[in-house]
């Protein structure tokens, strides 16, 4: 069995190594872009974080379009991923030149990346089968998204967990959109590739800002924990709208 998969994969790995490249593109980095531009609105305050998440929250199959177009394409890339990782060699050591560190970059992030999704899909999205609450539908889920960074013990270990999370899917996405276009023929001149990585590396910018201009609204504003208040009120907080970070209110 495991001999006619290993086969199977060497037979396939031209067009599975062209799968991979073309899923880390599309669909998982038109998600991280749409998912960077989402979180970012939080920067603007619950109510525009909240009109765009109630927007995706309602989308007809949902379920059906989270495993088809997010999860199923990121559980091939991160497996196929990791028989590649495993089994190219890494010459950082013996040929210290920039491809080799980013070559090594690119297996690394990957792999921070994988941990740091699953963490963060127990923390948010499935959260409700560890005892949390129902992320689709929740009716503040800027609220929700607040609480869950500063009231899930410990509050203050989800900063850097996020912050290296992110950097290493910006790294990895915006690194993988230039070996993109090298392995589907789009960058082929040494010219063509320098000008993609300026632009691939400003993309990278704007996805980071995105980032930590969620972190940063998302963590600063106070959220009392509903467990620590009477429970009818404890109720009515989480229906209830936060002011925005930035509003001076
Ligand atoms: C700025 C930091 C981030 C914040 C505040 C954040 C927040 C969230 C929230 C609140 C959810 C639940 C959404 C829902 O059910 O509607 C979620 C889902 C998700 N996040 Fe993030 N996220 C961040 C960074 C990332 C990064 C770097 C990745 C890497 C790819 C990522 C991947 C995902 C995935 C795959 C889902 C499930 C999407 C879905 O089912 O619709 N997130 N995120």
């Amino acid at each position: 069995m495991t001999q006619d998969v290993e086969n199977w994969t060497t037979r396939n790995h031209f067009m599975l190594r062209r799968l991979h490249s073309l899923t880390g593109i599309i669909p998982i980095g038109a998600f991280l872009i749409e998912h960077m531009l989402t979180n970012s609105l939080a920067w603007f305050g619950p109510e525009k974080f909240n009109e765009q998440v109630h927007w995706l929250h309602e989308l007809h199959y949902l379920i059906w379009l989270e495993i088809l177009f997010i999860f199923a394409p990121i559980a091939f890339h991160g497996i196929y991923g990791a028989v590649i990782a495993l089994t190219a060699r890494n010459n950082v050591t013996k040929y210290p030149y920039a491809d080799n560190w980013r070559f090594f970059l690119q297996r690394w992030t990957g792999i921070i990346t994988v941990v740091f999704v699953i963490v963060h899909l127990g923390h948010f999205r499935f959260a409700h089968w560890f005892g949390g609450e129902v992320y689709p539908g929740a009716p503040n889920p800027f609220e929700l998204t607040a609480r869950g960074f500063a009231n899930i013990p410990p509050g203050l270990i989800w900063f850097p967990i996020y912050l290296i999370g992110l950097i290493s899917a910006v790294y990895h996405f915006s690194n993988g959109l230039v070996t993109f276009c090298i392995t589907w023929g789009i960058a082929i001149s040494v010219e063509s590739r320098k000008r993609l990585s300026i632009v691939a590396s400003g993309i990278g910018v704007v996805l980071l800002i995105w980032g930590v201009m969620a972190l940063y609204a998302l963590r600063t504003v106070h959220v009392p924990n509903p467990r620590d208040i009477p429970s009818s009120e404890g109720a009515r907080l989480v229906q209830q709208e936060v002011p925005p970070p930035n509003s001076g209110s």
